[in-house]
């Protein structure tokens, strides 16, 4: 006893001053999560389908909090109040049972739990509920290793296909987009966190998503997207954008990416799609139009789940790739500094298995090093940065 008394004696002030550490650390660390959301969070949604489930978070929260406030105060209060004093030995009165404490014990909690549970399971039922209805938009969504394919499957251009972007996703504001999704080879998953949950693409079935967005983007701040499903070597950088406009310049962009791109006759460009119509085009399509008409070059083949066919390409559609902000799963921008470079050695800016490429089946894990000249390169991005 006295060792110890000595010890709690000398050593006040250290002990102190650990304590205000093992106070404040925590604090710190809890004042850090208020630092502000980056962009992709579910906390600040910007449609109704992610305002849905951020009031449903909101609501367990605050329900889980209160709780926990409660539990914890009634806890403190009766360790401090009924401690054993010194020179205080009596014992505590001894009680069995309580039927009237146990029953408000019971009911408590069960109106608790029936108070987070219907919303909880009617917002399920909402979230989940496909969009259907003259004014929803529908897009198909084929999620391939590792960038995605976007259809327009209510606009159809010159060569009778369904308008196909890649990695960019244009929306109109305030309208209900129904995705209709599936996979190409492994399980992805689409995640829009200010937009609306998760959803998982699986090969051989089909899955929907609701989207829908307040006001429209500036064109550099589009909703950032992101598989959410380890997918292989480049799942981190299997990105998109959603970009939400006004009608009017929804209506504006499906025209223009519905116009074929033009087979340029001279100059670099020429010379580019010299490379592109030999090259290229073993898995990148493209709608172009000449002196013969208009033409659909690429490969795709058709996948068929239920009375639902989608129309999967192998690689990214080109018609219009000089239109979007960022390519190779939205992972970079679109310069032509980056596009040389990318053509120049593609797994060097981004992990792929190009060596393990089955063109004939179909089966493609990433863009491989062509061996083009640095002339052949150059073309192909005045091509490329021209189709717009
Ligand atoms: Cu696709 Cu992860």
């Amino acid at each position: 006893v006295n060792r110890l008394d000595s010890k709690k004696r000398t050593g006040s002030r250290r002990p102190r001053h650990l304590r205000l550490v093992f106070l404040v650390a925590p604090l710190v660390l809890l004042l850090a999560a208020c630092s502000g959301s980056g962009p992709q969070s579910a906390l600040e949604p910007q449609g109704p389908v992610a305002r849905t489930i951020n009031h449903l978070w909101l609501l367990v929260f605050s329900i889980a909090a209160g709780v926990f406030i409660l539990v914890e105060a009634a806890l403190i209060y009766a360790l401090i109040r009924y401690r054993a004093r010194k020179g205080d030995d009596r014992e505590p009165v001894q009680v069995h049972g309580n039927p009237k404490l146990e029953i408000i014990l019971t009911i408590i909690p069960a109106l608790i739990l029936a108070s987070i549970g219907y919303p909880v399971v009617k917002g399920i039922f909402d979230v989940r509920a496909i969009a259907s209805g003259p004014d929803v938009l529908q897009v198909h969504v084929i999620g391939h290793q590792w960038w995605w394919e976007f259809q327009y499957v209510d606009y159809v251009g010159q060569d009778g296909r369904a308008l196909t972007t890649a990695n960019e996703l244009y929306i109109p504001e305030d309208t209900e987009v129904n995705l209709t999704m599936t996979s190409a080879d492994v399980i992805h998953s689409f995640w829009v966190p200010t937009l609306a949950g998760k959803r998982d693409l699986v090969p051989g079935r089909i899955s929907n998503i609701t989207l829908a967005a307040d006001d429209p983007t500036p064109p550099d701040q589009p909703h950032p997207g992101q598989c959410a499903e380890f997918c292989g070597l480049a799942h981190a950088d299997m990105r998109f954008k959603v970009h939400v406009r006004t009608q009017a310049d929804f209506d504006a962009w499906i025209a223009a990416q519905l116009e074929p791109a033009t087979i340029p006759t001279q100059g670099a460009a020429a010379a580019g799609y010299e490379t592109f119509s030999n090259t290229c085009v073993a898995c990148h399509g493209a709608t172009v139009a000449g002196p013969d008409g208009v033409t659909r070059l690429g490969p795709e083949r058709q996948i068929e789940i239920g009375d639902v066919t989608f129309a999967a390409a192998y690689a990214p559609d080109l018609t219009h790739f000089g239109s979007r902000f960022t390519f190779a799963g939205s992972t970079f921008d679109n310069t032509e500094e980056h596009v040389a470079q990318w053509i120049e050695n593609p797994s060097a800016l981004k992990p792929m298995h190009p060596e393990l490429n089955d063109v004939a089946n179909g089966r493609i894990l990433g863009m491989p090093d062509l061996g083009l000249s640095s002339d052949q390169i150059d073309s192909l991005v005045t091509l490329l940065e021209g189709w717009k």
